[in-house]
């Protein structure tokens, strides 16, 4: 129970509430149900039972079940997906604090009618103008400080203080959602919202980035790619079923997706209001101004706003909790560090890395792409270590367990604790099928970089401001600088003592 609750945990977050919503209106609304689907079985929970079973049957974290899987190669890759997972996740605690300063806004300023923006030359209707506001603002530092410290004391005694956290959080979330969803169904209107997020649409199946669009919401949300379910997986007692378990948290968490989904369109369909294809613009502008129109007063309002930023603030830490103990427990099962050093550590870094990504310097007056400079970074990372980086580790993943390890042995681990069989697709599945579609993702999205130029030539310099264009090219070399150095040293520095670790 304490499993299911920590793994949907980790997996329903911010990808649930907005990003899904904001997907699904960029790549066609009803169109995108059956790429999600689809990618949801051939590729979601397949990958999900073999993090599970790696966990499962090493007892270690990702690094060394991989290493133990795979010899170093596999060491390198656990080091490697976590700390390209570590890229998401400064990020994602940038987009939590400014969830917490919205919170407070939430409180008054965020509903009133216009809050000027200093730098910004004409009107911006709020929640826009309080959010562009804040995150020009050196607030935000606190926010960043305060969620990494929540995040520290989360993870403190590692599974014990996050079950206790989740047994709270997971509950709460869904009691939170589902009164968002009873609000945004009864509203009139607010069916319309349904019908388009079931209406079917071919035409729009053909593009590729629809699908690269569907496997990238399918790996982020179900937090696959990032080392973590091995991690927590890692803790089962011998008996556990890691089938039934991926299914059960698969479920849990495109449940928590759909009904998101419903809940968002309703809203915003029952005030005539456009959904954005930008999630960040979904999450602090669209939804927020949906929330000022309900029924019910200052009070209603209020109360609905305070409770939609609680249920992305604790949807938030719930998932960045898990990267925090992947990384954490792999660096104390090879190291023996201790885990308060360990902690401490990686959240001083972290909250570097988060520090950049909320960098208040205005770039760009006119609001034409985005507002500040740590928004432009965090775009830049996201792009890559988001939308390349996961399918690159899962590619990985797949080819170093089906054909290295053998799938055969993972599955008759799997099998000796398992009610369901996998039946012969299975193998198939890991060793070919999932490898060549992701390829076919990656080559596709390699050459729209080539051809549209980097992060789609989206950074042209406008008035003197030169440099931004050398920051694509800087965030590519970075990213890839960065996470492949660190996973070398981590790999290469010291080795695995074969005494238990005391899991
Ligand atoms: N699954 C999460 C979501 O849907 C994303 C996520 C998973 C995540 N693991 C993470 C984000 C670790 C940051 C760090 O939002």
């Amino acid at each position: 129970m304490g499993f299911i609750l920590a793994a949907s945990g980790s997996a329903i977050g911010l990808g649930n509430i907005v990003f899904f919503s904001a997907n699904a209106y960029r790549f066609g609304g009803g169109a995108f149900y059956l790429p999600y689907f689809i990618a949801l079985f051939l590729v979601g929970i397949p990958v999900m039972i073999l993090e599970f079973a790696l966990g499962h049957s090493t007892r270690r974290a990702f690094p060394q079940s991989m290493y133990l899987a795979a010899g170093s190669k596999g060491e390198f890759l656990g080091w490697w997906a976590i700390f390209n997972a570590s890229f998401i996740t400064m990020y994602y605690i940038t987009i939590l604090a400014w969830v917490v300063g919205m919170f407070f806004g939430a409180l008054g300023n965020l509903w009133k009618p216009t809050v000027p923006v200093p730098w910004f030359e004409g009107d911006l209707p709020n929640p826009a103008a309080f959010f562009f506001g804040l995150i020009s603002s050196w607030k935000t530092i606190a926010c960043v400080l305060f969620v990494w410290s929540v995040n520290a004391w989360v993870v403190r005694r590692g599974a014990r203080s996050i079950e206790a956290a989740v047994r709270v959080f997971v509950p709460l979330m869904w009691v939170f959602m589902l009164v968002l969803l009873v609000r945004g169904v009864t509203l009139d209107h607010g069916g319309q919202g349904v019908l388009f997020l079931f209406t079917p649409n071919v035409e729009v199946m053909k593009h590729p980035d629809v699908w690269q669009g569907a496997f990238s919401q399918i790996f982020f949300s179900l937090s696959l790619g990032f080392g973590i379910l091995t991690a927590y997986a890692s803790y089962l007692p011998r008996k556990s079923d890691q089938v039934n378990n991926a299914i059960l948290t698969s479920t849990l968490n495109c449940g928590f997706e759909y009904i998101a989904g419903v809940a968002v369109f309703a809203i915003l369909f029952a005030f005539a209001m456009v959904p954005q294809a930008s999630t960040l613009g979904m999450m602090f502008f669209i939804v927020p101004q949906g929330i000022s129109q309900l029924p019910g007063g200052s009070v209603g309002v209020i109360g609905f706003g305070l409770m939609f930023f609680l249920l992305l603030f604790l949807a938030g830490l719930s998932s960045s909790v898990s990267l925090v103990e992947a990384l954490v427990s792999a660096i104390v099962d090879k190291f023996k560090t201790s885990r308060r050093k360990a902690i401490i550590g990686f959240s001083i870094i972290g909250a570097l890395g988060s520090l950049c990504f909320s960098l208040p310097i205005v770039i760009d007056r006119g609001l034409q792409g985005d507002g500040t400079l740590g928004f432009t970074l965090l775009d830049l990372f996201d792009h890559w270590a988001f939308s390349h980086g996961l399918l690159v580790v899962v590619l990985l993943e797949c080819i170093l367990v089906g054909w290295v390890f053998g799938i055969r042995r993972l599955e008759d681990h799997i099998h000796a604790t398992s009610k369901f069989r996998l039946g012969p697709v299975y193998p198939w599945l890991i060793k070919v099928v999932i490898p060549a579609l992701i390829t076919a993702l990656l080559v596709f999205s390699v050459r729209d970089e080539f051809r549209n130029g980097l992060y789609g030539g989206k950074l042209i310099p406008e008035d003197g401001a030169g440099w931004l264009s050398i920051l694509p090219i800087f965030a590519v070399l970075f990213w890839i600088g960065a996470s492949v150095v660190a996973a070398a040293v981590f790999t290469l520095k010291g080795r695995y003592e074969e005494a238990g670790n005391g899991k």
